[in-house]
């Protein structure tokens, strides 16, 4: 997969680009990933990227010409390039979408800045991208979020093909309570059932710890989770011993 990120301030992803999964990811070819400085795409010889807005206002719009001749760059390149702007006003983030987005042969990320972009710009992109219900100072953020949690769903990324499938939102259940060595730690200890060696009821009970999480945190996951009989029925004695698990929501 390859991803472009578009930004003002393209050394802001040198660190973290540079670290632990998403720097092997990079070195094993399995994702390639380059941060276009929008300064680049500027039409005047002071590389302008922004304006005052229409009308008056605080703060400054990033312009409509260097962001659209960018994505045609990146377009001309990658004709089949799916082009998402991180902005507060777009859709949720979540893992579903991250699944999506790692099936993509190439993506483009465009940070806004400053007050936001140009309105016009929505003519030219595919899709816009939220990472949550707050107002963050730019885009770059967001799209790292996006690109990590991408890099990490894609083949071979973390080295074990399983970790990922059991992650939490995978069939919309959080991951269930985990530990490591010592087995007690001050006083508190691992569940026997861990150190038990048996595989089949390490599983059941790992799949009853997620039902449980998901009922006591996220019970909205739950609607659309992929139940079994049997986890209804585990679902039903968690309801009839608590019965309102909104009330810590
Ligand atoms: C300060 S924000 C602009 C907010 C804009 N004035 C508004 O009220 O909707 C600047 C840029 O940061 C990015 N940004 C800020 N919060 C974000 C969020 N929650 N999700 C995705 N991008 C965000 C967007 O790219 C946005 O254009």
């Amino acid at each position: 997969m390859h991803i472009d990120i578009l930004t003002l301030f393209p050394e802001f992803f040198v660190g973290p680009l540079g670290q632990s999964i998403l720097k092997r990811a990079q070195t094993q070819g399995i994702v390639t990933i380059d941060c276009l400085n929008l300064r680049d795409f500027a039409l005047d010889r002071h590389r302008v990227t922004d304006d005052r807005p229409f009308g008056g206002g605080p703060g400054m719009v990033l312009k409509i010409e260097p962001l659209v001749r960018a994505i045609g760059w990146v377009r001309e390149r990658r004709p089949q390039v799916r082009v998402i702007l991180l902005s507060p006003q777009g859709r949720l983030f979540t893992q579903g979408m991250a699944q999506e987005l790692a099936r993509l042969e190439n993506l483009l990320l465009i940070c806004g800045h400053y007050e936001g972009v140009d309105e016009r710009l929505q003519y030219f992109i595919d899709a816009e991208i939220s990472l949550g219900d707050f107002i963050l100072t730019g885009g770059e953020i967001p799209a790292l979020a996006i690109v990590d949690a991408v890099t990490r769903l894609l083949p071979g990324a973390l080295g074990d093909e399983n970790s990922a499938a059991e992650d939490s939102f995978k069939d919309n259940l959080l991951k269930g309570p985990q530990y490591t060595r010592p087995r007690e730690f001050a006083g508190y200890t691992v569940p026997e059932v861990l150190l038990s060696g048996d595989h089949q009821r390490i599983a059941r009970w790992r799949r009853q710890e997620a039902l449980r999480r998901t009922w006591e945190r996220r019970p909205d996951l739950l609607v659309r989770a992929n139940l079994t009989p049997e986890d209804l029925a585990f679902l039903a004695t968690l309801a009839a011993a608590t019965p309102d698990p909104g009330e810590f929501a």
